[in-house]
């Protein structure tokens, strides 16, 4: 059984590698602002905010997933000093918080890895992003620094998703047409579900993907390099 710490799994995506991981017979643990609501002797919750709690100690750990995020699409103009600094700390510093807090035990771990997030909007230049995509930009740099740092023993990658049906998203995914827009926009004409990228995490995580470190893994539709 694996030990793995999803901090931002009580919602979208980081709900379901919770769910996923339990169903694989793997321990989770969730650290966020609320609880799932389900128990499971293979879940521990703890309430916490990465913007100002200490992560409670974690004995045995083999995979760190970070998952809180942003989306706040505002013209340039708009976007204030404050905005870029919001976006930086939830999307950056809190992972860098989470591996700082975690990475004695993790270099214990099976297999160990870290898997981080980042965003469509890095490769593909898009209007509104400014803010989140300069936070994003970082992880993915993190993503390659830390993967140097701590191979040959820990494992770093990052998902790049493009909009993805979650909570995050409902305010864009707003209605039925929209949704089609925005599938269309996509080379494979789909929305994408927390699903599709809860399974790149579950690989990334897994003794399959023990040869891959330091990727930015595009789960996207095509968006990010095709153009059709
Ligand atoms: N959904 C998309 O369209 C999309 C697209 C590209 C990239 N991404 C990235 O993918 C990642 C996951 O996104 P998602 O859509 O699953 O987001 P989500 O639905 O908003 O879920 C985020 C998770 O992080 C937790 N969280 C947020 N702030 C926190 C804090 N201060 N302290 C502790 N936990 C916190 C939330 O739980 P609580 O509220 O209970 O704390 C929740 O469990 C993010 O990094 C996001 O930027 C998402």
């Amino acid at each position: 059984m694996k030990n793995i710490v999803v901090i931002g799994g009580s919602k979208g995506i980081g709900r379901e590698i919770v769910s996923s991981q339990i169903n694989l017979g793997n321990k989770c643990y969730n650290f966020s602002r609320s609880n799932l609501e389900i128990s499971h002797n293979n879940l521990v919750q703890e309430k916490f905010d990465i913007l100002n709690d200490e992560l409670p100690p974690v004995e045995n750990i083999d995979a760190l997933i970070y998952c809180p995020g942003s989306i706040n699409l505002k013209p340039i103009l708009q976007l204030k000093e404050e905005d870029f600094i919001n976006d930086f700390n939830i999307n950056v510093l809190g992972a860098v918080k989470s591996v700082k807090s975690f990475l004695n035990t993790l270099k214990k771990g099976d297999n160990p890895s870290i898997v981080l997030f980042s965003t469509v909007a890095v490769s593909q230049g898009m209007p509104f992003h400014s803010s989140v995509s300069v936070a994003k930009a970082g992880i993915e740099g993190l993503t390659k620094s830390l993967a140097a740092e701590l191979a040959p023993n820990i494992r770093v990658n990052c998902i790049a998703p493009t909009i993805t049906r979650t909570d995050m998203a409902k305010r864009i995914l707003r209605n039925e047409k929209i949704e089609e827009n925005i599938a269309n926009k996509h080379p494979l004409k789909k929305i994408c579900e927390a699903k599709d990228i809860s399974d790149m995490a579950d690989f990334l995580i897994s003794s399959r993907a023990k040869n891959i470190t330091g990727q930015i893994m595009h789960v996207d539709g095509g968006m990010s390099t095709l153009k059709i």
